[in-house]
């Protein structure tokens, strides 16, 4: 089954089209690695599924939802960890959590106190955010996400900046929930070794264009040769511009 479905969406912002009729399913269960360079589209992808941007065309389906229409029962089975996290510098991480608990029904104090655990933020989760260095931001952000055990996990660009502690922390940290549920994720990364080593297949984007999809054992060992591979296989040398490849439309 299809928990996410996306046929020939646009997105443009202004003069540039971030998002050029991309066409994608997801299935449920699956874990995917979003990849491409800086612009690619990954992060307008990703606001496009959890309806934090409106496509301008095309259809999308999420977990039986129009994202567009920004339904609360979709957004509260979806964990997100943005591009531009919000977090208040005023309130506590034990806070934040809370403030999630008002909005996603079911979760309880003792799943607040588990996860803050499991990110590793126990002894500061009474601190003030203010104060937390940008790996706890990073951590606590993990937690908003993963907090009432999201049917759709989606990660942008989740280990921007973390240091090789965190980057670990962050991969058992995701394993795990892959173990212990049956929910699909979706992490979006340039960092090609760190989605290689989670995910089970992966979607390439680039300019906008889903460039190929592809599963973990279609692939080499050598992810990034492979990447570069296809990412230029999509560009003509003459042009600089996106050859049609047929607009790589996949189920993973
Ligand atoms: N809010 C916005 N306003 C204008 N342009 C945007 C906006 N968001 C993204 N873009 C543009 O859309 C393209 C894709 O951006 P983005 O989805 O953020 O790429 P990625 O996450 O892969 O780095 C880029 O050219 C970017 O500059
Ligand atoms: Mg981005």
């Amino acid at each position: 089954m299809a928990v996410v479905e996306l046929k020939n969406v646009v997105k443009q912002y202004g003069k540039i089209r971030a998002l050029d009729g991309v066409s994608l399913e997801i299935e449920q269960g699956s874990c995917v690695g979003l990849i491409g360079v800086n612009g690619a589209g990954k992060s307008t992808l990703i606001k496009i599924i959890t309806g934090l941007a409106l496509r301008d065309s095309g259809d999308a389906n999420v977990l039986g939802f129009d994202p567009g229409r920004r339904r609360p029962e979709m957004l509260s089975r979806i964990g997100l960890i943005s591009e531009t996290p919000s977090l208040y510098p005023f309130l506590t991480g034990t806070e934040h959590l809370k403030l999630i608990q008002n909005v996603k029904p079911g979760i309880s104090d003792a799943e607040i106190d588990g996860i803050l655990e499991k990110v590793g933020l126990s002894d500061r989760k009474n601190d003030k955010v203010s104060g937390y260095s940008f790996g706890m931001r990073q951590r606590l952000g993990m937690a908003q996400a993963l907090l009432g055990n999201p049917d759709l996990l989606l990660l942008d660009e989740p280990t921007n900046g973390l240091d090789p502690v965190g980057v670990r922390d962050l991969r058992t940290i995701v394993t795990d929930f892959k173990a212990k549920s049956a929910s699909t994720v979706l992490i979006s990364s340039h960092n090609l070794h760190e989605v290689g080593l989670l995910c089970d297949s992966y979607i390439f984007i680039d300019k906008g264009k889903i460039v190929a999809v592809t599963k973990r054992e279609e692939l080499g060992d050598d992810l990034e040769s492979e990447f570069f591979k296809r990412i230029e296989a999509g560009t003509s040398p003459d042009t600089g511009n996106a050859i049609d490849t047929g607009n790589a439309t996949g189920g993973v």
